[in-house]
């Protein structure tokens, strides 16, 4: 009994000692999408910097480009951030605050995220965390950072890319909590304030931060955003150029441990249909990207697009594997002369990616063994070329692949000969808005349509409560179609403006992750008084 007394006393000291190390050792910062549930796979969209440089940006070249990325069918693979980068887009006013360019975006920056949103696309906007962005046409958020990142709230922002150009600053491991003093420049302190600016303006945001590596953001900006540049640019704009694409590359690929979902490693925008690349290395680079679990964030012209290029953008089963729940980062498993051997790419339904990359001038022949992933020799696998669409198998030991220069084979291997998609969102429109003409009681109703492309469908989207009194909305599931039924009620609601952001979230069904967060906006005016204060 006494025995029992000791060992039971000596398990309450050890508890209360292993308890007080755990408290003395300052917690990992959580990541910051495990609160918003943004990009939880990598971001997909455009932004127009490789292509198009600073000068032609304006509110038609950006709305053209939305068309095209809904008629191309890249919208329906995925592709959902779309917006202007350095574009001269804003100025800042003699009272401190942004206003837009009317000059060059005559519906405002809001009418023009409007115009995205009613797409069913997702608005990105661009700026800078020093004084001013590179090429100083705009003015950056420095010692300003509260009131722009209300004013990118205002505008409806959903992405937003912050350079660091004109900043002075330092690397600052580890990066400080919240709140920081604007006189400490450094990296860090400049992107964790930009955060809190964020989250204090309450508009949920896709935060791409653009050190171009300055700083090592992979070891820290997890809990400030959800994507930072690990590389210098990959082009200067009008041409592709693929030794700085293979420069990226392998910079990136050295970082795959950071990547995951809500937090990745960005090589820097793609370079697929610029000029300056053959059809084989499109192929490669996006099949590079793919395996790096790299944001795809289209650059390109898409008002014209080669039939080639739209193939290899929209090719579901590469970015499928991009846009795996799982979100992990494949890397060189090793190297045969000028080939590598791309692996440690495990999907959500367990089977394994291989790309086999060919970086010499002459057709290599590689050997891929069962145990390059990890599995028996002995097992009886399938394997499906993401290129050519083929199944092949059951096949044991290994297979070898010939893959000419500049070219790739990317396989996936299976104990199944079924090779599923994971869930793309893609939604018919991501804003509402109504107006009352008068105060008093009355009804309005409006849908917001999401269909799921993939393989399964996807459980009921759950709402997050909170709504104010004036919207309900209810979901209801027809296969891969939900829809989002909104209804609004004015009655006891004062003439003004009611805005609200719907979120809501699911799980991915084959893996049980949770999938990124989808979030839509309804507007409410009552008692007219006409257009939104958003310039
Ligand atoms: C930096 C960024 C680019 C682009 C330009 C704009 O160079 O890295 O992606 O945004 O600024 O000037």
């Amino acid at each position: 009994m006494r025995k029992t007394l000791l060992l039971f006393m000596g398990f309450v000291i050890a508890f209360l000692l292993l308890a007080r190390m755990a408290r003395a050792q300052s917690p990992a910062p959580k990541a910051r999408a495990a609160e918003d549930g943004l990009a939880l796979t990598p971001p997909m969209g455009w932004y127009p910097w490789n292509e198009f440089g600073q000068e032609p940006q304006n509110e038609n070249l950006i709305k053209e480009i939305a068309d095209a990325l809904v008629r191309s069918g890249m919208k329906d693979a995925g592709y959902t951030y779309v917006g202007p980068d350095e574009g001269i887009c804003f100025s800042r006013g003699a009272d401190g605050r942004l206003t837009s360019n009317l000059a060059r975006y005559p519906s405002g920056l809001r009418g023009l995220g409007d115009y995205i949103h009613q797409r069913g696309l997702k608005y990105a906007l661009y700026t800078d965390a020093g004084t001013h962005t590179c090429s100083k046409a705009m003015p950056g958020t420095e010692d300003h950072e509260f009131e722009d990142m209300a004013a990118f709230a205002g505008w409806r922002t959903d992405y937003l890319k912050v350079d660091w150009c004109n900043s002075g600053g330092l690397g600052h491991n580890p990066p400080p909590t919240r709140n920081v003093a604007r006189d400490e420049v450094d990296v860090t302190a400049a992107y964790a304030k930009l955060r809190d600016a964020q989250e204090a303006a309450g508009r949920p945001i896709v935060f791409s931060l653009c050190s171009w590596g300055v700083g090592e953001p992979w070891k820290w900006a997890a809990s400030v955003g959800h994507l930072w540049r690990t590389t210098g640019d990959i082009a200067a704009p009008g041409k592709a150029n693929w030794n700085t694409a293979m420069r990226n590359t392998a910079a990136n690929e050295k970082l795959s441990t950071a990547a995951g979902p809500g937090h990745w490693n960005d090589p820097d925008l793609l370079i697929n249909g610029m000029d300056g690349l053959s059809e084989t290395q499109n192929r490669s680079f996006f099949s590079l990207w793919c395996m790096m679990a790299a944001p795809l964030m289209a650059s390109n012209d898409l008002r014209k697009m080669t039939a080639s290029a739209i193939q290899v953008l929209t090719n579901r089963e590469a970015i499928g594997i991009n846009q795996d729940p799982l979100g992990i980062q494949g890397h060189i498993a090793r190297r045969e002369g000028q080939a590598e051997i791309w692996a440690g790419k495990r999907l959500f339904d367990g089977s394994q990616v291989v790309l086999i990359f060919n970086a010499g001038i002459a057709p290599v022949e590689v050997r891929v063994s069962w145990s390059d992933i990890g599995s028996a020799e002995s097992a009886a696998l399938y394997v499906r070329d993401l290129w050519t669409h083929r199944t092949t198998g059951p096949i044991r030991g290994g297979i070898t692949v010939t893959v000419p220069p500049s070219d790739v084979a990317l396989l996936r291997i299976s104990k199944s000969r079924t090779f599923p998609l994971p869930p793309v969102i893609v939604a018919d429109s991501y804003w509402l808005s109504f107006r009352a003409p008068a105060p008093g009681a009355q009804k309005f109703s409006g849908a917001v349509t999401v269909k799921t492309t993939g393989s399964d469908d996807l459980p009921l989207w759950q709402v997050r409560p909170g709504l104010p009194s004036w919207l309900s909305v209810a979901v209801k599931k027809h296969g891969k179609i939900q829809t989002f039924s909104n209804t609004i009620s004015t009655a006891g609601l004062a003439k003004g403006q009611y805005h609200a952001v719907v979120r809501a979230d699911n799980i991915e069904p084959v893996s049980g992750l949770p999938m990124s967060a989808l979030y839509y906006d309804v507007d409410l005016e009552v008692g007219g008084g006409g257009g939104h204060t958003g310039r």
